[in-house]
C-alpha cells in the first residue's frame, strides 16, 4: 500500500519527463515540493525556474537552482503544479496554498501546465475544497483570500468567468477557462496520464 506521500512523490517524479531545457514554471504546495526534489537531480538541464511562491522560490535556491522573475523570463514552455481538486476535464481548484495570484499569473505565462497530483484530487464535481476568492477589502492596504464554502460546481468555465467579473475581485482559484494540459495522477497502481 503507497501513502498519500509516496503518490505524491511518484507523480512528481513522473513530470520530469515534461521539463524542457531553458526554463521552468513551479508551482507551490506539497506536491510540487517533490517535484522540486526530483528537478534538483537533472538542474544541468534547466537555465533558471520561476517560482509561483517565495516557499517555492527559497526551496528551489537550495537544491540550487537559479530563480528569476517572471518579467525576465517572458514565456514559458512548461509550468508544474499540484491542485487542490480537479475534473477529469483539467478544470481545477487551486490557491489552498495562499499563493493563488502570482500562480495564475505565472500559469498563464506558460504554454503548457503540467498538474501534478494523488487520486485524491481527482473529483467528479469541485467545491467540496473551499473555493479561493482574493478580493480587495475597502480601505485596507492587504489583501484578502476569502474561503467560499459549501459549492457545486457544475460549469467552471463560467464560474470562474462570473467571479472575475465582481468588482473589486483580484483573482478566483478556478482554473477552467485555462485548464491542465496534462494531468499526471499518483494511484496505488502506478502513475495515470491524461491529456486535454
Ligand atoms: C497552492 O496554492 C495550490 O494551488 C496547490 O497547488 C495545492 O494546494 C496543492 O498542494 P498539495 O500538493 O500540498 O496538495
Amino acid at each position: 500500500m503507497m501513502t498519500q506521500d509516496e503518490m505524491k512523490q511518484a507523480t512528481a517524479r513522473a513530470a520530469i519527463e515534461y521539463v524542457p531545457a531553458g526554463i521552468i514554471g513551479v508551482g507551490t504546495g506539497s506536491t510540487a515540493n517533490f517535484f522540486i526534489d526530483a528537478l534538483a537531480d537533472i538542474k544541468g538541464r534547466i537555465d533558471a525556474a520561476v517560482a509561483s511562491s517565495v516557499a517555492t522560490a527559497d526551496r528551489l535556491k537550495k537544491v540550487g537552482i537559479r530563480v528569476i522573475d517572471l518579467n525576465e523570463a517572458g514565456e514559458m514552455e512548461v509550468y508544474v503544479d499540484g491542485a487542490d481538486e480537479i475534473t477529469q476535464h483539467m478544470a481545477m481548484i487551486k490557491g489552498g496554498g495562499g499563493a493563488l495570484t502570482r500562480e495564475k499569473i505565472v500559469a498563464a505565462c506558460a504554454k503548457k501546465f503540467v498538474c501534478i497530483i494523488d487520486q485524491t484530487k481527482l473529483v467528479d464535481v469541485m467545491g467540496k475544497f473551499p473555493l479561493p476568492v482574493e478580493v480587495i477589502p475597502m480601505a485596507r492596504s492587504y489583501n484578502v483570500i476569502l474561503d467560499v464554502h459549501g459549492m457545486s460546481i457544475l460549469d467552471p468555465v463560467a464560474m470562474e468567468t462570473e467571479i472575475n467579473q465582481i468588482v473589486g475581485v483580484v483573482t478566483v482559484g478556478l482554473f477552467a477557462r485555462r485548464g491542465a494540459d496534462v494531468c499526471l495522477m499518483g494511484t496505488q497502481e502506478g502513475v495515470q496520464t491524461f491529456k486535454r
